[in-house]
């Protein structure tokens, strides 16, 4: 294949294009105004270097459907109260140089640090085990049947406010181990209602929130699903639960799948599981394989990130059928990597260094430090230097952490007295 497959454009079942198949995939930024969980200055900055830097499609990192389940307490959330002025100039900027802009919507269910205050609910009381870290995660509570429905109305809600806000789409975060994808793993779901028991039980919460949103949204807005190849975790989520997942999304009017794999206990997304070793961080497009097999029965096309940041390797995973691919870290330390791809020049190296620690769970939180402290830097309009030690990062971003939910705290606080 020639360069000018990744530089072709895609069309979406939804009618509208990509102007090629590069996607700025999900990261969460933590740049947002604390107090109001609304885009800042900052965070506009930083997708307004990504919106130059050349990518077809740029997703935002995930969005919160509910203010009182934040991921993380410098984490956007999009809810009737949120006033959309800085949503709408957060679309605009990152559409100004002809990409498409999806935001990534999203509920962490049990993946919720204490340090917030906010109570955690999942399908099942049963909490998330990191070994020593676990401690710093909420015991959560069961879901009842109506918080599961309220649930699904926020999703809608927030599509419904994402249009509004001018953004060309919504993706569903089905992956990674938050609320969605809890329901959909056999270990996290042992719900006995229509929650659960069965495969298509514990996928119905994520089809209810695909049908609700394409029901109220116009029919060319597009709604994409991420969605984990496998939870890489005996007794969880398969890779045969994956296809018959895809399978049904075809009927759905779902407008493209994006494929990755793993949750905050395995973290394969960053190319760390329970089992990884070196050889296999070391390895690109981590889901290949998987997405071969997905391929062969989607009939929307397929996005796949995780591991993918080199010219022959987005050609590679293009020639087994996938449609799109997605960079993450790649585009947080090269944010115009697309542009140099094709004038043909030179690209920096775009990879972080993975530390070979003991607890996958921690090496990965220091590897995501390192990609903060980049987009940080950008968005602040400062040289990035991603070669910073991942325990020095490691380091900050917790110090980072405590802080913010410190004033996370102080602000809710008042807001509630
Ligand atoms: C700093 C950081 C934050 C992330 N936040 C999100 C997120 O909000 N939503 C999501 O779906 N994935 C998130 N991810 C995972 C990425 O989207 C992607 O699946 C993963 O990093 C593998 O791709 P890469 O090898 O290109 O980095 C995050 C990754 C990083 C590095």
């Amino acid at each position: 294949m020639t360069q000018s497959k990744i530089f072709s454009p895609l069309d979406l079942p939804n009618g509208t294009t990509i102007r090629n198949r590069i996607a700025k995939a999900a990261m969460e930024e933590n740049l947002a105004d604390i107090e109001t969980s609304t885009p800042s200055k900052q965070l506009i900055n930083l997708y307004d270097i990504w919106a130059r830097g050349g990518s077809g499609l740029i997703i935002t990192g995930h969005v919160m459907v509910d203010r009182s389940a934040m991921s993380g307490p410098a984490d956007v959330a999009l809810d009737a109260n949120s006033d959309l002025t800085t949503f709408r100039e957060w679309a605009a900027v990152s559409k100004s140089h002809g990409a498409q802009v999806w935001m990534q919507i999203n509920h962490p269910g049990r993946q919720m640090k204490t340090d917030l205050g906010q109570q955690a609910y999942a399908p099942s009381a049963i909490p998330l085990d990191i070994g020593g870290a676990s401690r710093l995660f909420c015991q959560p509570k069961e879901m009842s049947d109506s918080m599961i429905e309220s649930v699904i109305e926020r999703f809608v809600m927030t599509a419904r406010l994402a249009e509004q806000a001018g953004f060309s789409g919504v993706e569903v975060h089905a992956a990674h181990g938050y609320l969605l994808s809890q329901f959909l793993s056999p270990l996290v779901n042992k719900r006995t209602d229509r929650w659960g028991v069965s495969p298509e039980n514990r996928a119905r919460l994520l089809y209810s929130v695909v049908r609700g949103i394409r029901a109220v949204v116009n029919p060319s807005f597009t709604v994409a699903v991420k969605l984990n190849s496998a939870d890489f975790q005996r007794g969880g989520f398969s890779p045969s639960d994956a296809v018959d997942v895809v399978r049904s999304l075809n009927t759905m009017g779902v407008d493209c799948i994006e494929l990755s794999g793993g949750s905050y206990e395995s973290p394969a997304m960053g190319g760390h599981t329970a089992q990884s070793s070196e050889s296999t961080v070391a390895r690109e497009a981590y889901f290949l394989e998987f997405a071969k097999e997905i391929v062969n029965v989607a009939t929307v096309p397929i996005m796949l990130t995780g591991g993918i940041s080199r010219r022959e390797v987005m050609e590679q995973v293009l020639d087994a059928g996938v449609s799109i691919v997605g960079l993450a870290t790649a585009l947080a330390l090269v944010p115009d990597l697309p542009v140099r791809l094709q004038r043909g020049e030179p690209i920096p190296h775009a990879k972080t260094t993975a530390p070979n620690w003991s607890s996958k769970t921690l090496a990965s939180a220091a590897t995501l430090g390192v990609v903060k402290w980049n987009m940080r830097k950008h968005s602040k309009g400062e040289k990035v230097s991603y070669q910073i030690w991942p325990i020095f990062a490691f380091i900050i971003e917790f110090f980072l952490g405590w802080k913010r939910a410190r004033v996370f705290k102080q602000t809710r606080r008042v807001k509630t007295e």
